[in-house]
């Protein structure tokens, strides 16, 4: 393949790399489905940072084209270090053949990176089993293979694993099932290998990617296992392949376990997780419930902040007027709350000694509503008397200096918002 003057500005910039890409410099990393898009974009990356790659893919033709974007237009000595290899990651045997070839060629492996997937975009009930198998046998079976086959060597070089997942892994979206799915397998793959291997010093990453920018040459299946072109996605979500390798291989070199890049995929990763009837009304498309669930949310988070404010304490004083002054008697305040009045236990109570006409007394409580229901216990018999009828027969109160005619107090009748300190006056109602 001869020398291609117009691909020279591409690569340039040996000369401005940062530290981190320094470090592939010698390494090995094996990058599968490297023929094309972001995969390509990573093998160019490594290799421009002076590593070496073992780029694999299963169109022979389409990986020979990508060698010129990969090592530009440089001689046989530096092409040395990019080894192609035709195979199909869903093919054990096809992995183990990729790997002892690389293994061959540069004696060593240090990093793998799945990049490989297929794609498909169709309800899961117009799949045909072909498809189904295809992007279950590709997409996860495909990782699985080539990290059995590359493990060893990775284990022999205490190197990184790196598997490229997707946003659309964090919610299933309509006609997104199956690759959705591939996908969200990584997700507990990567972990369960991340763990199985802390003690033989392999790294394993995962990372979400969101949007990027496709090759001309992208294909789909259809529900038929044909491939189709894609339709443009919005530009504005859209990263270039440039700034996702890079990402990527940052994110090898520091060994960071999970990225999720894209700011869309960080808004989905909230979404779908922390709310997911959000995400579902989103992907349903039903606006008219999308505003009403934000407007419930809205007011949940008014609320939210009205039980913050319950936190703050205020000052209740509570005078009492009209008590009975010829007897020896206790004044008995008693502070309730909804569930609790008139009748259940007060959250807080107490019983004075009465003296004197009026008597004053001070609660330091939450912020909150509450309502105070007061007696004078004449008798000393800790409760309120009441008649035959149920009329109390000693002298009793309510805040907002209700008086019961017919019925007996209710909520509304007599509670109060204490959002700050509050002095209230209430009159007893002798009977
Ligand atoms: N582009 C995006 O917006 C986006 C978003 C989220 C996640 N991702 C993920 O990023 C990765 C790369 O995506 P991309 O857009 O660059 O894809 P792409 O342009 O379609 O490239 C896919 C590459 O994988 C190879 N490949 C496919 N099936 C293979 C198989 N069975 N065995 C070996 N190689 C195989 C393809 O070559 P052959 O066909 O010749 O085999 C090609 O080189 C994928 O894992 C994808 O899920 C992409």
């Amino acid at each position: 393949m001869g020398p291609n003057p117009s691909n020279r500005s591409v690569h340039q910039p040996a000369l401005q790399l940062m530290a981190w890409q320094d470090a592939y410099r010698g390494r090995v990393v094996l990058i599968s489905g490297a023929s094309l898009g972001i995969g390509k974009e990573l093998a160019r990356q490594v290799w421009t940072s002076g590593g070496m790659v073992i780029a694999t893919g299963r169109n022979a033709g389409r990986l020979e084209e990508a060698t010129l974007h990969i090592c530009g237009d440089t001689g046989d000595e530096t092409r040395g270090r990019l080894l192609t290899i035709v195979g199909d990651v869903s093919s054990p045997d096809d992995c183990r053949i990729a790997v002892e070839a690389g293994l061959k060629h540069f004696g060593r492996i240090d990093y793998l990176i799945h990049n490989a997937a297929v794609f498909n975009f169709d309800r899961i009930d117009a799949a045909s089993e072909q498809v189904i198998d295809q992007m279950i046998d590709v997409n996860v079976k495909g990782c699985i293979h080539l990290t059995r086959a590359a493990l060893p060597a990775l284990r022999n070089s205490r190197g990184g694993v790196l598997f490229v997942s997707s946003i659309s892994a964090f919610y299933g979206m309509p006609e997104y099932g199956l690759y959705a799915l591939s996908k969200a397998a990584l997700t507990p793959l990567s972990e369960s290998l991340r763990l199985e291997n802390l003690d033989h010093g392999v790294f394993v990453g995962l990372t979400y990617l969101g949007y990027t920018a496709n090759e001309p040459d992208k294909r789909a299946l259809d529900s038929k296992g044909l491939p189709q072109p894609i339709p443009d996605r919005p530009r504005i979500f859209t990263r270039s392949r440039e700034a996702t390798a890079r990402g990527i291989l940052r994110q090898l070199i520091h060994r960071k376990s999970v990225s999720v890049p894209s700011f869309l995929g960080h808004i989905n990763w909230v979404v779908s997780y922390l709310m997911p009837r959000l995400a579902f009304l989103i992907h349903k498309r039903s606006y008219r419930s999308l505003l009403l669930l934000l407007t419930y949310m809205l007011l949940g988070w008014g609320h939210s902040l009205d039980l913050k404010a319950q936190n703050r304490l205020v000052e209740l004083t509570i005078q009492v007027d009209g008590l009975n002054i010829t007897s020896a008697s206790h004044l008995v305040i008693g502070l309730f709350d909804r569930a609790s009045f008139p009748d259940g236990r007060p959250l807080h109570h107490t019983a004075l000694k009465a003296e004197g006409s009026w008597m004053r007394w001070k609660f330091l409580v939450p912020a909150a509503t509450y309502a105070v229901a007061v007696y004078q216990d004449l008798d000393r018999n800790g409760r309120l008397d009441k008649s035959a009828f149920g009329f109390p027969t000693e002298p009793y109160g309510f805040s907002r200096n209700y008086r019961p005619i017919f019925r007996g107090p209710m909520w509304k009748d007599a509670a109060l918002v204490f959002d700050h300190d509050t002095a209230l006056d209430i009159q007893l109602i002798v009977p």
